[in-house]
């Protein structure tokens, strides 16, 4: 069996061809950037494992071998899963190999902001050593802290937020009730979450209901001083809109692993604010889980090649191994 390697940004990649040659999987390694491009780099393959190549109608279309697409990462966002469905393809993801370290870059984004950690380090280094120099911080405890999506990661990021802050609320239209730890109050509308949380973190998936959702209209009914933090991916958030906001006076800080258009330009408006705190869509990574995560992704093409069905199915397709 071949499986095409679409795209990536790893510095090595001996741990999927190990894990391959040794299940007897040869792969083929690319950087596709287009449909066109995997269709191109695809062909004898019979599953893609992909990072961030865009895949949809064109390519499930052109390669009926293809029966599986698995995704290095938990969001799956650049697969078209409608697509795959029609045509009986299986999407597999690695879900859970960096909830830890995603929930505590949230945490540590939120409380640099709120600490103004970030920019008492800024002033040091200009000659400045006062703790008035970053402006007023309120007591954490006395702060709502609001969850935006309580899945893996937002569950785990309210359980070690809630010895920080007085309060965790959470939205998440998509859970029952008993789904919400007992320490988290759930309000029912993303208006409540904004305006009676001081700080939002998001944590809900990327799709057609969520794309620009967090933008002027639901910032501006934060209250004046509050924080944001967004480790989820870049276009919930709707960065014209947030520009609009933090013009506004309103925000005291914004915390932002992941952007629409990654990576950022040298010239864009966000770097010329203070209360911008950026990192190059890192939360998940650890040494650790950077393995865990490539592992599992392997993995699901390993194990659908031995019993038809990946580990981590999103989309449970019909077509099947090669055998
Ligand atoms: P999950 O699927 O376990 O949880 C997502 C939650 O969002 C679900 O409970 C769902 O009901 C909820 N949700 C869906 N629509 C919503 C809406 N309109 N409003 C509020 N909540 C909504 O996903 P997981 O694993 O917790 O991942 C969360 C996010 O973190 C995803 O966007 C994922 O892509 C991102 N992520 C980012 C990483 C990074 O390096 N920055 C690494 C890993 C994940």
């Amino acid at each position: 069996m071949k499986v095409l390697f679409t795209d990536h940004d790893l510095l090595d990649i001996s741990l999927e061809r190990d894990l391959f040659r040794e299940a007897g999987i040869t792969l083929i390694e690319a950087q596709c950037r287009s449909q066109r491009e995997v269709v191109e780099a695809s062909e004898g393959c019979s599953a893609l494992l992909i990072q961030y190549a865009p895949v949809s109608d064109e390519v499930f279309a052109a390669r009926p071998g293809i029966g599986l697409c698995s995704r290095i990462g938990a969001g799956y966002d650049t697969i078209d899963t409608a697509a795959a469905q029609r045509h009986g393809v299986w999407v597999a993801n690695s879900p859970d190999y960096g909830v830890g370290e995603v929930s505590t870059h949230a945490l540590a984004m939120m409380l640099s902001l709120l600490r103004n950690i970030a920019r008492y380090d800024q002033d040091i280094r200009q000659g400045q050593w006062h703790y008035s120099t970053a402006g007023r911080i309120p007591r954490a405890t006395n702060l709502t802290v609001g969850v935006m999506g309580l899945g893996r990661i937002g569950k785990r990021f309210a359980h070690i937020a809630r010895n920080t802050f007085g309060q965790v609320i959470a939205y998440d239209p998509h859970i029952i009730d008993g789904d919400f730890p007992a320490y988290v109050r759930r309000v029912r509308s993303l208006d409540e979450l904004f305006s009676q949380a001081d700080a939002v973190s998001i944590h809900c998936l990327l799709n057609d209901e969520t794309r620009g959702l967090v933008g002027a209209s639901l910032l501006q009914r934060m209250k004046p001083g509050s924080y944001l933090v967004n480790t989820a991916r870049g276009a919930i958030v709707d960065i014209p809109g947030l520009l609009e906001v933090l013009a506004q006076d309103r925000l005291a800080g914004v915390g932002l692993d992941v952007l629409p258009d990654e990576p950022i330009t040298r010239d864009h408006r966000l770097l010329a604010d203070r209360r911008v705190l950026l990192s190059p869509h890192a939360a998940f990574y650890s040494a650790e889980s950077e393995v865990e995560l490539r592992r599992k992704a392997a993995l699901n093409i390993v194990t659908w090649m031995r019993t038809g069905r990946p580990d981590y199915p999103v989309v449970v397709g019909t077509r099947h191994p090669p055998a």
